[in-house]
């Protein structure tokens, strides 16, 4: 892809969003969104609630994110909704981000089996739900991160040559 793919993050956490502690997962996707090449545009906080996820996304494609990273409220707690948020709001899902972030991380740890990442599309931008805790999430992000340039580029209608 030719162009900086412009980048939001969106930190679910109810603890972080009410200061109870630092926000630690959306800096380290920025730093590692960074190393990728890609320019951050947005960033965001919003506690583990449906309708303040799906408002942050579609704020953060208002704004021009062609990408947009998700970390926290993947897991098997009842507060957890971030995919249910995204689900909701999704042109398509693509299985395929979830299904390698999984497989690969259960080498690293047996809970990955718990996380329910997936990606998805919702207008023009591709959505990538990370798990919360920060490494996982840059290892997970780094795991797809292959496919993301030639799927942003097809999502923005891009000419491509496959
Ligand atoms: N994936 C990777 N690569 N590395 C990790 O450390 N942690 C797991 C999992 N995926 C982890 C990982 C853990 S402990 C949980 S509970 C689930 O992601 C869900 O995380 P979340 O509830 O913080 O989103």
């Amino acid at each position: 892809m030719s162009t900086t793919i412009q980048v939001g993050i969106i930190t679910v956490s109810d603890r972080a969003s009410r200061g109870e502690y630092d926000d630690l997962g959306g800096p380290a996707i920025k730093k590692a969104s960074e190393a990728y090449g890609w320019h951050v545009l947005a960033e965001a906080l919003v506690p583990d609630e449906k309708s303040e996820i799906q408002r942050a996304i579609r704020e953060e494609i208002r704004r021009g994110c062609q990408l947009i990273l998700t970390t926290g409220g993947t897991g098997v707690a009842l507060r957890d909704v971030t995919p249910e948020a995204v689900r909701e709001i999704a042109i398509r899902e693509l299985p395929g981000f979830g299904e390698v972030m999984r497989i690969e991380s259960m080498k690293i740890t047996k809970n990955a089996i718990l996380s329910r990442n997936l990606a998805a599309v919702v207008d023009h931008a591709l959505i990538i739900c990370l798990p919360g805790k920060p490494s996982g999430a840059v290892e997970c992000l780094g795991f797809v991160v292959g496919a993301i340039p030639h799927c942003v580029e097809v999502l923005q209608e891009v000419p491509t040559s496959c």
